[in-house]
């Protein structure tokens, strides 16, 4: 019986079939083109801060960039996201540490437009909108 457990508890620990988990190593990832339209930020850590962005304001790549292009400054977000990067800097420098207390997170906290009360979730506005249409049918 003791043998069948363990078996059984062995075969549960088998891992789904694919690839091996994981990917290459840290430091040999897919090599990145060079950017040639860095304006403010550094090529060094770019992808973490290109992250970070995209988890700070719960968006995709292309919220920012143009598919496949991402030196074009075609959309406007990634202008906005230029003021705002400056922004931040300063909010930082006025820190009487001058350290990097706020981040893109600290006002975004995963959506596009930051809520400036309690409460305010960002479909709030359109709920609104929603609810008042019908009045405007002729
Ligand atoms: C909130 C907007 C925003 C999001 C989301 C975003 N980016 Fe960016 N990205 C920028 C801005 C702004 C720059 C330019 C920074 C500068 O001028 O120093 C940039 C620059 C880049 C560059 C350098 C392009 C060049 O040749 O100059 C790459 C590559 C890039 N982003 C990739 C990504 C990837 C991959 C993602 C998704 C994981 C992503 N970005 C998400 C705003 C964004
Ligand atoms: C001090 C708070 C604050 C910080 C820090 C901040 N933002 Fe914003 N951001 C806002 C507010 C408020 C809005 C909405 C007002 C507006 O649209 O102009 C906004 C709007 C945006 C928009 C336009 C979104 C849309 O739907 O049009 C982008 C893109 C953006 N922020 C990117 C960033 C990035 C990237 C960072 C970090 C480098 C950042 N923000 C840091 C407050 C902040």
């Amino acid at each position: 019986m003791l043998v069948l457990f363990l078996s059984l508890a062995a075969f549960g620990q088998q891992p789904p079939e694919g690839p091996p988990p994981g990917g290459p190593p840290p430091g040999k990832r897919m090599p990145m083109p060079e950017p040639k339209n860095l304006k403010l930020l550094k090529p060094e850590h770019l992808m973490e801060t290109m992250q970070s962005f995209r988890v700070a304001l719960g968006v995709r790549c292309d919220f920012c960039h143009v598919q496949n292009d991402f030196a074009s400054d075609e959309k406007p977000h990634k202008e906005i996201a230029r003021k705002m990067i400056v922004m931040s800097r300063e909010i930082n420098t006025n820190f009487p540490d001058g350290k990097m207390h706020v981040t893109c997170y600290t006002c975004h906290r995963g959506s596009e437009e930051p809520a400036t009360k309690p409460g305010e979730a960002e479909h709030a506005e359109h709920a609104e909108h929603a609810e008042h249409e019908p009045h405007n049918q002729p």
